[in-house]
């Protein structure tokens, strides 16, 4: 009898009763990633549906940092003084929309490799320095970016997902800014 309970604990414990496995616990992140795996996960699913509006997004975004911090548009030659609807009509709106959004894009691509996405953040960055940029600068482009997705993704946009884009575009940037401080 003693010994029938102690297999049933020992089943228990191992997941097993019922004869149902439990999942195995998927591998821990990186520990330079801010995202459990689970939330990993989450977001890679989350972003199919961005990817598949990511100039749309970019653009969205790009035109609320605008609109949110004029000083940001002045640094683009090509679209300084133009309205909305100029830059919504200018193929060098979206193709930078799209250049902007392929390194996010990229970041989602490379959460398994936060080595190759570091190097990317940091390449972008001090792309961004040379050009003259602050890093404070750079910072202006993440709630204008949550919001963008926000809108795409309405209903699908949980706290747990906010949360999630939240800690991963604060990574995303804080690898960019920390380069552009190391070049300056
Ligand atoms: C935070 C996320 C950002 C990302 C991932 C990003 C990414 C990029 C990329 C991929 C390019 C194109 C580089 C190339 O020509 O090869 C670019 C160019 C540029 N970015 Fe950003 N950017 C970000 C934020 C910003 C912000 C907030 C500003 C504010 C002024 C800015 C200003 C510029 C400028 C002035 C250029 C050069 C455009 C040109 O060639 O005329 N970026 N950025």
């Amino acid at each position: 009898m003693g010994c029938a309970s102690s297999v049933q604990e020992e089943r228990t414990r191992n997941g097993t009763a019922g004869g149902i496995p439990e999942p195995d616990a998927p591998p821990p992140t990186d520990p330079r990633l801010p995202l459990t795996a689970r939330q990993k996960f989450s977001l890679e699913k989350s972003w199919k549906a961005v990817q598949r509006s990511l100039e749309a997004v970019g653009m969205n975004a790009l035109i609320r940092l605008f609109k949110r911090s004029p000083e940001t548009q002045d640094w683009f030659p090509s679209f300084k003084g133009k309205t909305e609807e100029q830059l919504r009509d200018d193929d060098n709106f979206e193709t930078h929309a799209s250049a902007v959004m392929g390194v996010f894009d990229e970041t989602v691509e490379l959460l398994g490799d936060v080595d190759a996405s570091i190097k990317l953040l940091t390449k972008t960055g001090k792309r961004h320095a040379k050009l003259g940029l602050e890093a404070d600068l750079i910072w202006t482009f993440q709630k204008p970016l949550l919001e963008a997705i926000e809108e795409l993704l309405d209903t699908r946009y949980s706290e747990k997902i906010e949360e999630i884009y939240k800690l991963w575009t604060t990574f995303a940037i804080e690898h960019m800014t920390k380069a552009m401080q190391a070049e300056s």
